[in-house]
């Protein structure tokens, strides 16, 4: 049985459907509170459902039971957050209960979705990385995947990226190259993992098929859509102000991650490809058919 923990997510909805669709087991880990429409897709694609919420420990190690892959997307930092959850209490403290139940319950892999080392300190990084350590000294067979910026996400109004009304936001100069990745490819790539034997105790980063400058992104789709794009530009300078009066964790982590983007990150698959074949959507194909996250 796979578990899919973050199973009404962008990437945890799309690892269900494609297990799914291709006949395997799948149990996606949801909450009360999760958006009743996500569960009920989840249902009717043939996925079977079970509570529970990574600050209860209790709930992971019933969820775990008969459980041989794990797949973890859950983060508390994104678009979910409801009372009580925190970088603290879900990215840090969560992913060590849902690790230790894993471990307890005997599951056989344990793939976790990070992100890559970024050359700032924020909660959510210190997060992340304490839980890859974690993970990796739990004596669980791991799959650490680092994807870097999430094309769904980074390229869609939440993050100022607003291409139906041809406006874009952008980090820092907007020189930098990022590899830019489809969240339907990372699914791909947490699905091949499940029995691959190159995924045993690896770190993968991901990326897509090409780097681009954010100011090339907004070319294409200024090509993609025949229309010229307005653009406003925060700057490096700004962002680093923005970090450094930040109160909460997580506004500090947002802070560090458009720092991240303003830097920009390449990531080179040519070697991941050849052993995970997983065809690349390019940032192109996602301008002629981008959908709207808002
Ligand atoms: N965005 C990027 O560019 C990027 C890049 C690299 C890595 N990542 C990582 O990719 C992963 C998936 O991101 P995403 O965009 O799919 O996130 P998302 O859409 O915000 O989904 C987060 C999921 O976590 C669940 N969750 C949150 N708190 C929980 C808790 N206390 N207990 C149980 N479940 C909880 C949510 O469930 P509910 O529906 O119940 O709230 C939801 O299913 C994250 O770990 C993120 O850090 C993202």
């Amino acid at each position: 049985m796979n578990l899919v923990a973050g199973a009404t997510g962008l990437l945890g909805s799309e690892i269900c459907r494609i297990l799914a669709a291709a006949g395997k087991p799948v149990r996606g880990l949801v909450r009360a509170s999760s958006d009743p429409a996500k569960v009920e897709k989840l249902r009717s694609a043939g996925v079977g459902l079970v509570e529970g919420d990574l600050k209860d420990r209790s709930s992971l190690d019933a969820a775990c039971q008969g459980v041989t892959t794990l797949i973890d997307t859950v983060s508390s930092s994104t678009f979910s957050r409801r009372s009580g959850d925190s970088i603290a209490t879900v990215d840090l403290q969560g992913q060590f209960n849902l690790e230790d139940a894993a471990r307890a319950a005997g599951v056989r892999r344990f793939i976790f979705v990070s992100f890559p080392a970024v050359p700032e300190d924020f909660p959510l990084q210190r997060a992340k990385r304490a839980a890859e350590r974690h993970l990796i000294e739990s004596g669980l067979t791991f799959t650490i995947l680092q994807p870097a910026f999430i094309t769904e996400v980074w390229l869609s109004p939440a993050a100022g990226f607003d291409a139906a009304n041809a406006k874009a936001r952008i980090y820092g100069s907007g020189r930098n190259k990022i590899s830019w990745i489809s969240c339907q490819d990372v699914a791909a790539f947490a699905v091949g993992c499940i029995d691959h034997p190159a995924a045993r105790n690896a770190v993968i980063r991901l990326g897509g098929p090409e780097a681009l400058s954010p100011a090339e992104v907004v070319r294409i789709f200024e090509e993609t859509t025949g229309r010229k794009f307005t653009v406003e530009y925060v700057s490096e300078d700004k962002l680093r102000q923005q970090k450094a009066i930040a109160q909460d964790p997580l506004q500090q982590s947002l802070a560090g991650l458009t720092l991240y983007y303003a830097l920009g990150d390449v990531i080179d698959m040519r070697k991941t490809l050849k052993t995970f074949p997983v065809p690349l959507t390019k940032v192109a194909d996602y301008a002629r058919g981008a959908k709207s996250l808002d």
